[in-house]
C-alpha cells in the first residue's frame, strides 16, 4: 500500500480539546481559535457538541458559538449530535455537518453515553437519517477501537462491525478512535485491515490521543496503511471526561511536522498552528501539548 499523496486534517481541538478543560473557556477565546484554525488553513474543524450540558458543561454555548462564528467558505464545522433532541438543536443553530457517535465496547459506551452498543446504534440511527434528509453532512466516531478503559483490549473486529453500521446510515467518513490513545504500530495496522474488508480505505480516518506518545508513530502506520485523514488537536488539547486516564489528542502541530518532513501536503500552515497553539495554551494556563509546537517557538 503506498501512502497518501495528500493528507486531509480534521482539528478537533475547540470541541475534543476544550471539553475537558475544568474552568469554563470564555465565548470570545473559543471563536478567536476556530477562527484562526480555519484561517490557518483547516478546512474541517470541530467546533461543539450538542449534547447534555450537566455531562459536558464545556460545550455548552455550541448553539452562540456556531450563531456567532464568522465562517469561512469552503470550511466545515461539524458539532457531535448524540440524539434527535441534540440534532434539532444543532440545525436550529445553524449547524452543516454533524457528528454521530458510537463506542466498539460496552463499558465505554455505557459510561459515555448511557446505553448499550445496540442500543447506540438505535439512537444514531434517526439521527443520521434526519440530518441527511435536512442535507447535512454526517461524520461518524468509533470509540475505544484498541482498548476501553472498562473492558480492555478491543477485538479489530468488533470495531470494524461498528464502524459499518455506522457507514451503512450514511456517513461520508468514519473516525476510528483509540480514545484511550493506548494503541501500538502493529494494533493499529491489524485495526485498518480489519476494518478496509468492510470500508473503503478513502472513507477512514484515524483519530489518536497521545497518552502513551504513540499517536504519531500510528499516524506513520497508518498513511503506509493508505489512511488519508486523521483528526488532531492544536497544542494537543484534549482527552475525554469519560475515560479515565486519556490525555489529548494528537497535536495538529506534531501531525504536520510529520508531514512536511514527509513531503505529503495539507494545504494548512505549520507555523501559524504552532503560533495558535502557544496563544490557547497560554489561554487556558497550561503548558503546550505539542512538543513541535513548543520546539517551534524555541521552548523545545
Ligand atoms: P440520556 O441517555 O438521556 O441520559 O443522555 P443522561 O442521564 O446521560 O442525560 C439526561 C439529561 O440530558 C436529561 O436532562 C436530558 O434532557 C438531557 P435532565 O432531565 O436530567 O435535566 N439531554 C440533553 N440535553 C441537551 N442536549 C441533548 C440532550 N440529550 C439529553 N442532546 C446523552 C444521553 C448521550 C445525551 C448523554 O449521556 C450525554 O450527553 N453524554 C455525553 C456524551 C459526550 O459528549 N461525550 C464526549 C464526546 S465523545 C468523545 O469524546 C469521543 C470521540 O472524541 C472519539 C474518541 O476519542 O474515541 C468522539
Ligand atoms: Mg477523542
Amino acid at each position: 500500500m503506498s501512502r497518501p499523496t495528500s493528507v486531509r486534517l480534521v482539528e478537533v481541538g475547540p470541541r475534543d480539546g476544550l471539553q475537558n478543560e475544568p474552568k469554563p473557556v470564555p465565548l470570545a477565546v473559543k471563536i478567536e481559535l476556530i477562527e484562526r484554525l480555519a484561517e490557518a488553513g483547516l478546512t474541517s474543524v470541530e467546533v461543539g457538541a450538542f449534547v447534555s450540558p450537566k455531562r459536558v458543561p464545556q460545550m455548552a454555548d455550541s448553539a452562540e458559538l456556531l450563531g456567532r462564528l464568522n465562517k469561512r467558505p469552503g470550511v466545515s464545522y461539524p458539532v457531535l449530535t448524540p440524539n434527535p433532541q441534540g440534532l434539532e438543536a444543532a440545525i436550529a443553530a445553524g449547524a452543516a455537518e454533524v457528528a454521530i457517535f458510537a463506542a466498539a465496547s460496552e463499558g465505554f459506551s455505557r459510561n459515555n453515553i448511557n446505553c448499550s452498543l445496540a442500543e447506540s446504534l438505535e439512537r444514531n440511527r434517526p439521527v443520521a437519517k434526519a440530518a441527511l434528509d435536512h442535507g447535512l453532512r454526517v461524520r461518524g466516531y468509533v470509540s475505544t477501537v484498541i482498548a476501553c478503559p472498562f473492558d480492555g483490549p478491543t477485538a479489530p473486529a468488533k470495531a470494524a462491525e461498528m464502524a459499518e453500521r455506522l457507514f451503512d446510515m450514511g456517513c461520508y467518513e468514519i473516525s476510528m478512535g483509540d480514545t484511550i490513545g493506548a494503541g501500538t504500530a502493529d494494533q493499529v495496522r491489524r485495526l485498518i485491515e480489519a476494518t478496509a474488508v468492510k470500508i473503503p480505505r478513502d472513507k477512514l480516518a484515524m483519530h489518536f490521543h497521545d497518552t502513551y506518545g504513540q499517536a504519531v508513530a500510528n499516524i506513520l502506520v497508518s498513511l503506509e496503511e493508505g489512511i488519508a485523514v486523521f483528526d488532531s488537536s492544536v497544542a494537543g488539547l484534549g482527552g475525554c471526561p469519560f475515560a479515565p486516564g486519556a490525555s489529548g489528542n494528537v497535536a495538529t502541530e506534531d501531525v504536520l511536522y510529520l508531514l512536511k518532513g514527509l513531503g505529503i501536503p495539507t494545504g494548512v500552515d505549520l507555523p501559524a498552528v504552532a503560533a495558535i497553539g502557544q496563544w490557547i495554551a497560554g489561554q487556558l494556563g497550561r503548558p503546550n501539548g505539542s512538543r513541535a509546537g513548543r520546539a517551534i517557538a524555541g521552548q523545545g
